[in-house]
């Protein structure tokens, strides 16, 4: 059956976040802003965009704040709202209003895999949409919404791929493109996966994404997953073993801009990107940054 609608997206928001301490003693990684907006915000407004409504937090125990941060916060609004402060009334309800906010605790990181297990509930048998926090996709270029489209044509798993130099392929998640396919058209049909292979083996330069549509066959798969990669249990892993017998996996190439906000870095130029094109700080910023000579000491 190709796939029904997908209503829901499970984002996994557990990590350490040790590349981000100090911050990250007391403020979950995936609350670092973006100017002001959580990067966790911009990823849930992604799916929301694209027609998911019911949105799974799998947190850490002791990140009460990503939950306060979707929550209504009734004494903020009625301040803001008798102050007429309307930019900071509609700023302070719009998390909220994304989508319906569901949690679940993953008490130990054991992995990406050990994460989207904890979905099985949630998905309660429907096909969810997995979507990393540390991948941000720029809202002038579409991702998600042709995955959909790919799984509403075939079903099984549809995965965000990125070309990568062959030397980069060692930080994700390769896959196997079908004989034949164009691995610079937009839709691959895909035969196998492999997590972090070595470049010198690794079957292709496409890597997998923080995108996935995944069906409900893949809380099974990932019961029988052992510790792969890096000790950890990985979701490649049982997309693999569903791939192999038979489910269809497909992946749409990517060639929009991406930011990866979990690397110091990239989280920098991140946040300079966005603060550019910002609606309100964006113009002087551009000025400024024209004028600025950087100097190291
Ligand atoms: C995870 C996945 C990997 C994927 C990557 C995308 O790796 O295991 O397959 O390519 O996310 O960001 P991590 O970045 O958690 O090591």
């Amino acid at each position: 059956m190709p796939g029904n609608r997908v209503r829901k997206a499970l984002i996994p928001a557990a990590g350490r976040g040790t590349r981000f301490l100090p911050l990250t003693k007391a403020v979950p990684k995936e609350l670092a802003p973006i100017v002001t907006t959580p990067a966790l915000e911009l990823v849930v407004a992604e799916a929301a965009g694209n027609e998911i409504t019911d949105v799974l937090l799998v947190v850490s125990p002791g990140k009460a704040a990503i939950a306060e941060y979707f929550a209504p916060s009734p004494d903020l609004e009625a301040a803001l709202e008798a102050k007429g402060d309307t930019d900071g009334l509609a700023a302070v309800r719009r998390p909220t209003e994304l989508a319906a906010f569901d949690y679940v605790e993953q008490k130990d990181p054991r992995g990406l895999g050990h994460a989207v297990g904890h979905g099985e509930d949630f998905a309660a048998g429907e096909a969810v949409a997995v979507l990393l926090p540390d991948d941000l996709i720029d809202d002038r270029d579409a991702l998600l919404g042709p995955m959909l489209d790919v799984h509403a044509e075939h079903g099984g798993i549809v995965l965000g791929l990125i070309d990568v130099p062959r030397q980069d392929i060692r930080k994700y998640g390769c896959v196997v493109p079908a004989e034949g396919a164009d691995p610079h058209g937009d839709v691959v049909a895909i035969t196998d996966l492999v997590e972090k292979p070595d470049p010198d083996e690794a079957p292709s330069t496409l890597a997998i994404i923080g995108r996935y549509i995944l069906p409900p066959e893949i809380f099974e798969a990932l019961r029988g997953t052992t510790e792969g990669s890096g000790g950890e249990i990985q979701l490649t892993d049982a997309m693999r073993a569903l791939c192999r017998a038979g489910t269809p996996v497909h992946g749409v190439v990517f060639r929009g801009r991406r930011y990866d906000t979990g690397d110091r870095l990239e989280y920098v130029k991140a946040v300079v990107q966005l603060a550019v094109r910002h609606p309100d700080i964006g113009a002087d910023f551009r000025a400024w940054l024209r004028e600025y000579e950087p100097q190291a000491d």
